[in-house]
């Protein structure tokens, strides 16, 4: 979603602005700009519809210069992508500039309070609201103090907001602050940076500093970086955050796009999330804040998730009813939020499952569960996210930062992630033995060489995607964990390549969905040999008898799967039901990747989408 960067020091501000904005274009956009403020105080900004490279093609031509400045990608919520609704937004007097994350939810009331005070604003947005209040309480309250001006008007607002803010009449000082959208700062020896969240800082700093609610942070060109909280008392020990990836990570290295390299990664990141996890005493999970005792209390799990994480923890279900034999409900957060009769138990634990650790309505899930009196276990990827800062126990899953807007190896991480959770909670209350939990967990260990192996063999997905040329539906089914398996392959195929997909398990195909099959119609049936594979075979002949084109991910050596199908995804064999859909669901990431880029589609960022959804 929306992304905020901000610079004041040395060195000119548009190249970095420019550059932070495009490492913040993963999150999803659809307009951008940037503002600086010379040293003798003029303001002077560029904005618009469209990509940062159309951005950076209007700043070459406008050159602004400045050492100070603000700069954003806006995610449209309030007005349409256009030039006029693009951030930065400036005041009335046309010397204040302002740049929001976030949702101002009593926008309506400000906006009409100004216009009756005599403010005109220009824009369609809620954001527009704020450089007006900040002017109002400049020429009044605050006397000509910015931060001060600042904290008045962030003091009318209601929402959510990660705000920059920079003024002509003091040139060099940039105020930022945030209530519920993360916000970071960093010290250098060539200025103060600010950012919404760490990656664009990855390349000038190696820590940065989180701002709590409600902190308003002064930032002048030595670098220097003065917080104080709501009642304007200095916050001494600001929380710190150590970036511990190289900036590279966040760079394509070779790959033509983000989703390739992140698809790769996925054998590493498996590797390093096991890594020292078998200990002396079983499955080594510190992050637990309960003691042995506690967590053989559990008597219920609840998972609170969306979208592709929403599909992990339908996976972590399977996994924690059967080794752990604890009940489990999942939860779309997004339902969760609005359910006034959910039920829990004294002894309920909740599972927050999100990648980026910011989506909105898991954030408002997990704070409802801890309301309730829950104990909150985060599985999450970005340190020192709300999600980790909020929950009572935080399992990162370190699969590195993923930027690709549709999420593939974090999928995978939070599977195993899970997996280890579920081993953890067997041995504690006995479900399982030390040798059992043991044996489970060599399995997970031959997950990255068997991943290894479907990324040697994606030639098969390039072939399966022709399948899809020309077509405008598809049907994805699958039995058990592997109805999530075609769930989440049919997420990507639609967020990347806009093709409709349909998932279904696929025993329920026939109360519905089959009346969609006609000839040439693709059906991806997902059948490894497990318990469930004769009847799934039978399921893809009612497919046939209908003309589809069928594609099957089977297990190797599967000749009736051969037989039936036009094109199949091989996986090797694996020792138990609950790998096979970690494994196989690089091929369906290969499978949607190549199906978006025959039709010439970018594959990182989808339109509509954005990468963390931090607004309900
Ligand atoms: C995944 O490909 C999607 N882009 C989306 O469904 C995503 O998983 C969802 O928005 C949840 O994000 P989170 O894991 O960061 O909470």
């Amino acid at each position: 979603m929306c992304g905020v960067v901000g610079y004041t020091g040395i060195n000119q501000a548009s190249p970095w602005l420019l550059d932070g904005l495009q490492t913040l274009e993963y999150r999803g956009y659809d307009s951008a700009g940037i503002q600086v403020v010379s040293p003798s105080g003029n303001l002077h900004g560029v904005k618009c519809a469209g990509r940062v490279a159309a951005l950076r093609e209007r700043a070459a031509a406008a050159n602004p210069t400045g050492t100070c400045g603000i700069g954003h990608t806006r995610w449209a919520t309030h007005g349409a992508p256009i030039d006029r609704n693009a951030h930065p937004h400036l005041d009335g007097s046309g010397r204040i500039a302002v740049v929001h994350n976030g949702i101002i939810e009593n926008f309506q009331e400000l906006r009409r309070e100004l216009i009756a005070n005599g403010h005109e604003l220009v824009s369609d947005t809620d954001t527009e609201v704020i450089p007006h209040l900040i002017q109002e309480a400049w020429e009044g309250p605050a006397k000509g103090d910015l931060a001060a001006a600042v904290r008045h008007a962030a003091n009318r607002l209601e929402g959510s907001w990660a705000i920059a803010v920079i003024c002509a009449d003091c040139p060099g000082t940039m105020v930022v602050t945030r209530n519920g959208s993360p916000l970071v700062v960093a010290s250098t020896d060539d200025g103060a940076y600010a950012a919404s969240d760490v990656m664009p800082l990855a390349s000038v700093a190696s820590r940065v500093y989180q701002l709590q609610d409600y902190d308003i942070a002064t930032l002048t060109p030595d670098g220097q970086i003065k917080i104080v909280d709501r009642e304007g008392r200095a916050v001494e020990n600001p929380v710190a955050l150590d970036i511990d990836w190289d900036a590279s990570a966040a760079k394509l290295g070779g790959y033509s796009d983000f989703m390739a390299k992140e698809i790769a990664e996925q054998p590493e990141a498996i590797e390093r999330l096991l890594k020292d996890r078998l200990g002396e005493h079983g499955i080594e999970l510190d992050e637990l804040s309960l003691s042995n005792e506690e967590l053989a209390a559990i008597d219920k799990i609840v998972i609170i998730a969306c979208g592709t994480s929403y599909h992990v923890g339908l996976i972590a279900k399977a996994a924690i009813e059967r080794w752990a034999r604890i009940p489990v409900s999942v939860e779309f957060a997004s339902e969760f939020n609005y359910n006034e009769e959910y039920l829990v138990t004294d002894h309920t634990m909740c599972v927050v499952i999100t990648q980026s650790g910011e989506t909105a309505d898991t954030l408002s899930a997990a704070r409802r569960m801890r309301g309730m009196g829950c104990n909150v276990f985060a599985i999450t990827n970005v340190l020192g996210s709300t999600a980790a800062r909020e929950s009572d126990g935080t399992l990162y899953i370190q699969a590195g930062p993923e930027v690709a807007v549709a999420s593939t190896k974090a999928y995978t991480a939070q599977i195993v992630a899970s997996y280890l959770l579920a081993l953890r909670l067997g041995l504690a209350n006995g479900s399982m033995t030390r040798a059992e939990a043991e044996k489970h967990f060599h399995d997970l260990e031959e997950i990255p060489t068997q991943m290894r192996e479907i990324l040697s063999r994606r030639w098969q997905d390039k072939q399966a995607a022709r399948l899809f040329r020309d077509k405008h539906s598809s049907l994805f089914l699958g039995r058990n964990v592997n109805a999530t398996t075609a769930y989440e392959g049919a997420l990507k195929l639609k967020e990347i390549s806009y093709l409709h997909a349909e998932a279904y398990p696929a025993g329920e195909m026939k109360h519905g969905p089959i009346a969609l099959i006609e000839g040439g119609f693709p059906v991806v049936a997902v059948v490894p040999a497990d318990h469930v594979h004769d009847k799934t075979v039978s399921n893809i002949q009612e497919c046939l008898a209908r003309g589809a084109a069928m594609i099957g991910v089977a297990t190797d050596g599967d000749e009736k799967v051969a037989k039936l199908c036009s094109e199949v995804l091989w996986v090797p064999p694996v020792a138990d039901e609950l790998i096979f859909p970690v494994v196989a669901i690089l091929h369906l990431q290969l499978l949607s990747r190549y199906v978006a880029r025959d039709r010439g589609f970018d594959v990182d960022k989808p339109r509509n989408l954005a990468k963390s959804v931090t607004v309900e």
